[in-house]
C-alpha cells in the first residue's frame, strides 16, 4: 500500500517510483556504519535513513535508490525508496539528527536524503536482522526470494553481504515472518561504481535458503526478468537522483546504467561459476 498524501517522483508508466516524503519527527537512531536514523514522516509510515553527508559515501544514496528502484522493476520485495526531506528546523530541534565522527560531531544536512521504509507502524511490528534456521524455514517465499536476490546481487555487484529484514506484526506470536531486502549501498561497489566480480560475492551465510537450486532454471523468474528488461527500462530507475547524491561526479551514473544493461547477458555464466566455486553453495546441483 502506498503512503498517503504524498507526492510521486515522475517514474516510467508502471514502473517503480518514489514518493518524496518530508520527515516531520526523529524516532531513534539505528545500528551501522552509514549512523542512519528512523524518521516519521508526513505520509503517517516511517523510514530508516541515510543521510548525503553520511560517513561512509555520499553515492550510498544513489546506490540505494537505484538498487531498490531495479528490485521494484524486477518484483523483488524490497523496502520501499523514498526521497525524505529533512528541513533545517528538524535538524536544529534534534541534537540526534548528526554524525559522531571521532570526538567531532557533524550535524545532518537539510536537504533530500534517502529512506527506506519500516515496514508498519514501529511500535506495533517486531523486525530482526537474522533468525534461528527453525523460524527461517517458515518465511514466506523464502527460497523464491533467496534465489532471485542471488541473481540481482550478482547483476549490481552488491559488495556488501545481503541483508535483509524479518518482520511480522508484534502481537503476532507464531505468525510467519515475512522478507524484505534493505541496504544496497554497496551496490556498484559502493562509491566506485565498478564492477570486481567474484564468484563467492552474494552467497547468504544461511544456506538452507539455496537447498532447492537444481540448475539454472530455479533461479527463474529472476533470471529472465532481468535478461528482459530493456534500456528505457534501467535508465527510469535513476530519474530524481539529485546529483549531490553522486558527489564527486554525477556524469558517471548514464556509463553505469549501460553497463548493468550489458550484465545481464552475463548472469547465468555468474551462476555457473559460483556453483562451481570452493564454497559449493549448491550441493544440490543436478
Ligand atoms: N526499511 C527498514 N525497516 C526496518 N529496519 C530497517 C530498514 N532498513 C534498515 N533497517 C535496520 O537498520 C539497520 C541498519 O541499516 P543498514 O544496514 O542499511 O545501514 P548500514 O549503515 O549499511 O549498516 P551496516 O554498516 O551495519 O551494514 C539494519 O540492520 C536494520 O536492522
Ligand atoms: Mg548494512
Amino acid at each position: 500500500m502506498e503512503p498517503q498524501g504524498a507526492w510521486r517522483e515522475a517514474g516510467p508508466v508502471g514502473g517503480p517510483v518514489a514518493p518524496r516524503v518530508r520527515a516531520v519527527e526523529f524516532v531513534r537512531r539505528m545500528r551501522g556504519a552509514s549512523q542512519p536514523c528512523l524518521l516519521r514522516c508526513e505520509d503517517g509510515a516511517s523510514y530508516v535513513v541515510k543521510f548525503q553527508n553520511n560517513p561512509q559515501h555520499a553515492r550510498v544514496l544513489a546506490n540505494e535508490m537505484l538498487a531498490s528502484r531495479l528490485a521494484q522493476l524486477v518484483l523483488l520485495p524490497v523496502a520501499a525508496p523514498a526521497f525524505v526531506e529533512v528541513s533545517r528546523q528538524l535538524i536544529r530541534n534534534n541534537l540526534h539528527l548528526a554524525f559522531e565522527v571521532g570526538d567531532r560531531r557533524e550535524p545532518v544536512v537539510p536537504g533530500l536524503h534517502f529512506g527506506s521504509r519500516f515496514p508498519g507502524i514501529p511500535s506495533e511490528t517486531l523486525v530482526v536482522d537474522f533468525l534461528p534456521d527453525r523460524l527461517l524455514r517458515r518465511v514466506q517465499d523464502l527460497h523464491d526470494v533467496f534465489l532471485g536476490t542471488f541473481v540481482f546481487d550478482k547483476w549490481t555487484c552488491n559488495c556488501d553481504g545481503r541483508q535483509v529484514i524479518f518482520h511480522r506484526p508484534a502481537n503476532g506470536d507464531g505468525s510467519a515472518y515475512s522478507v524484505a531486502l534493505i541496504d544496497h549501498g554497496f551496490c556498484f561497489n559502493d562509491g566506485d561504481w565498478t564492477f570486481p566480480d567474484s564468484p563467492i560475492r552474494g552467497i547468504y551465510p544461511r544456506r538452507l535458503v539455496y537447498e532447492k537450486v537444481r540448475g539454472l532454471e530455479s533461479f527463474e523468474p529472476l533470471l529472465s526478468r532481468i535478461e528482459d528488461l530493456t534500456p528505457g527500462e534501467l535508465e527510469a530507475c535513476t530519474r530524481g537522483i539529485p546529483p549531490e547524491w553522486c558527489e564527486p561526479d554525477p556524469a558517471p551514473l548514464g556509463r553505469l546504467v549501460e553497463t548493468l544493461y550489458d550484465r545481464r547477458r552475463k548472469l547465468r555464466q555468474a551462476i555457473i561459476d559460483t556453483k562451481n566455486c570452493s564454497l559449493s553453495p549448491f550441493p544440490n546441483w543436478e
